[in-house]
């Protein structure tokens, strides 16, 4: 949730971590700080409440040199978001510590290390970390070995960062629970939460894996595994640009990246289709033969990953003939589950990194799934490297916390895996041939979406005084409201709810007035004239309609109900088609009520902690 840069270079570092960290700013941006290592062998550290620019400031107001250094952005957890508790934290001036995940054994370490005479200056859980390793090396010969000592004494998940004074030109790194990869550069290197934070200074990099402790210093990286044995993590060139974390000519990132939905598209799809036929390499070697054998499909994910799996469900049932369950990773971690025969792990995750939908995964392969397969957009990240197979979504980095492009274009990959799953389970060619033909034609339906902007950026008006909304919709559309809910209370922070259409005379018309916004979502599909009853039951009470339905749908404006018209698309694909209108209306209305649209209050983008 929070980010870490950390760095090892004979020139000053401060401008590269505050670069790192800027880059680094939508995983968690309450406060942040920095601790480097001058010439003189002494610890200076920065810290500021707030977002990166106030400790960029401070730091331009009051540099500080050296070539050793770490950096913290923070998503509080453990102790309110403050000064005191911003990284890097501290022990006796000569270790500085940064930490992404919970200690969940703070409470104990603290008062043992108190015994001990250690003086806690924060209310976090990481500051603990800091005076254990002062501790340990009083009798550990390096800070490798004292690291090596103080990781086995955590509980809960780490990334964690460490610096030492009187070994200057050394950063020792931990990893469990949390992701940390390591930049490679020409007399320097690196270290970071994300290669995100380091594509200025590197493109080369390699991954730490789970209980990977690695000593850093400028020419050399070392990396131990669990059990304390050398280790080798392959390094690799990334292919992601340089420029991604730029917001070009759009005044937010979720914009940009709502734009970016034909070509992202187009790029998830590209070399994976010709014809009907997937290239076999579309989900990894061994996909056939798994294919071929599963009976059941079971989804896991949060957010709006698990909205993108609710849709797959209506598809792989409907098109695919196999059975499929999905539920939200938190939960299925936490109970005892029926494992079906032949059964499919299918996790979807935009980060891959996020910390329930992980466990799920991990829990699956303990209690007997038959083979596991991930949607995801990060390469490299854990969900990628856990998983038996991986479709990698093309999307390029998503940097606003309201998930947009990584969306859609699981959709693709869900729609994709249909089509394969569906190719082994009697699926007819023309089905097959649909699916194919419905996915060439989506990124220039998207285009013609998005030129809907302005007349969705005057209906957002109406929403500048609403405190609630209400999204509805049938079938697969029924996820898409959901989707179009959660967009809307994350940016704009009006209290909004989806309900299958069908379900609103089992209570939520109760709700129905002027105040209460109802907006509908109304592809003329097989399900449209159940859908219109529902239009009548909000109408008679008086409430307040926005239909997104296309012109064949046969709705008209009136005093009752505002209706904009969306491109007609093919039923397979109108899930897509009809997420994007949702997404403006959300930025549109955030942007009325004045938001954080790219960072909005309380959220952090890869949510790494339970
Ligand atoms: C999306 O707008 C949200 N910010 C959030 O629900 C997100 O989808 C969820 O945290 C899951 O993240 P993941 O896709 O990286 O696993």
């Amino acid at each position: 949730m929070c980010g870490i840069v950390g760095a090892v270079a004979q020139r000053d570092v401060a401008d590269i971590l505050v670069e790192g960290l800027k880059r680094l700013e939508y995983r968690g941006y309450d406060s942040a700080g920095v601790a480097i290592i001058d010439n003189e062998n002494q610890l200076n550290r920065a810290r500021r409440l707030g977002k990166v620019q106030e400790l960029a400031d401070a730091l331009q107001a009051k540099p500080i040199a050296g070539g050793t250094g770490i950096a913290h952005t923070r998503w509080a957890t453990h102790g309110a978001p403050s000064e005191i508790n911003a990284h890097p934290h501290m022990s006796s001036e000569t270790i500085a510590v940064v930490h992404n995940g919970i200690i969940e054994n703070h409470e104990q370490l603290r008062s043992q290390l108190q015994d001990l005479g250690y003086h806690f200056s924060s209310e976090t859980d990481t500051e603990v970390i800091a005076h254990l390793v002062h501790h340990e090396l009083k009798s550990a010969k390096s800070l490798l070995a004292a690291v090596q000592a103080t990781v086995k004494q955590l509980e809960g998940a780490y990334g964690t960062v460490v610096v030492d004074t009187r070994d200057k030109d050394r950063v020792v790194v931990a990893r469990s629970g949390s992701p940390l990869v390591i930049g490679y550069g020409v007399g320097e290197n690196f270290i970071a939460s994300d290669i995100l934070a380091l594509l200025p200074v590197t493109r080369k990099f390699s991954f730490l894996e789970e209980g990977d402790v690695a000593e850093i210093t400028r020419f050399e990286v070392n990396v131990f595994d669990i059990d304390g044995k050398p280790a080798v993590r392959e390094a690799k060139e990334s292919e992601v640009c340089h420029d991604v974390g730029d917001k070009g000519e759009y005044r937010h990132y979720m914009l940009k990246e709502t734009y970016e939905q034909p070509t992202a598209i187009r790029n998830t799809l590209e070399g994976r289709l010709q014809g009907n036929m997937l290239d076999n390499q579309t989900f990894g070697a061994g996909a056939d033969a798994i294919f071929q054998e599963i009976e059941h499909v079971q989804i896991i994910a949060c957010g709006t990953s698990y909205h993108s799996g609710m849709v797959a469900r209506y598809w792989l049932e409907a098109l695919a003939g196999v059975s499929c369950n999905i539920e939200i990773a938190s939960e299925f971690r936490y109970r005892q589950s029926h494992v079906p025969k032949n059964a499919l792990l299918v996790t979807i995750s935009q980060s891959g990194e996020t910390a329930d939908t992980l466990a799920a995964l991990r829990l699956a392969k303990e209690i007997g799934y038959r083979a596991s397969l991930t949607i995801c957009n990060v390469a490299g990240s854990s969900l990628v490297r856990e998983s038996d197979l991986a479709f990698m979504t093309k999307a390029g980095a998503e940097i606003g916390v309201a998930s947009t492009k990584a969306f859609t274009t699981q959709l693709v990959g869900l729609l994709m895996m249909t089509l394969a799953i569906g190719q082994h389970h009697g699926m007819s060619v023309e089905k097959q041939n649909d699916i194919a033909q419905s996915l060439m034609t989506l990124p220039n339906k998207l285009e013609e979406v998005l030129a809907l902007a302005g007349s969705i950026e005057e209906l957002a008006e109406d929403f500048a005084d609403k405190h609630h909304a209400l999204f509805l919709g049938r079938g697969d559309q029924y996820p898409i409201a959901m989707e179009g809910a959660l967009k809307l209370k994350e940016i704009s922070y009006i209290h909004a709810e989806a309900y299958a259409a069908g379900e609103l005379k089992h209570g939520p018309l109760a709700l129905i007035d002027a105040e209460m916004p109802v907006i509908v979502v109304a592809p003329k599909n097989d399900l449209i004239e159940k859908l219109k009853s529902n239009v009548e039951e909000v109408r008679a009470r008086g409430g307040l309609m926005y239909v997104f339905a296309d012109a064949s749908a046969n709705f008209s404006s009136d005093d009752t109900m505002k209706v904009i018209n969306v491109p007609v698309c093919d039923d397979l694909i109108a899930p897509i088609v009809y997420t994007l209108p949702l997404q403006l209306l959300s930025y549109y209305v955030a942007i009325i009520k004045g938001t954080d649209v790219d960072q909005p209050r309380n959220l952090a983008k890869s949510v790494t902690v339970e």
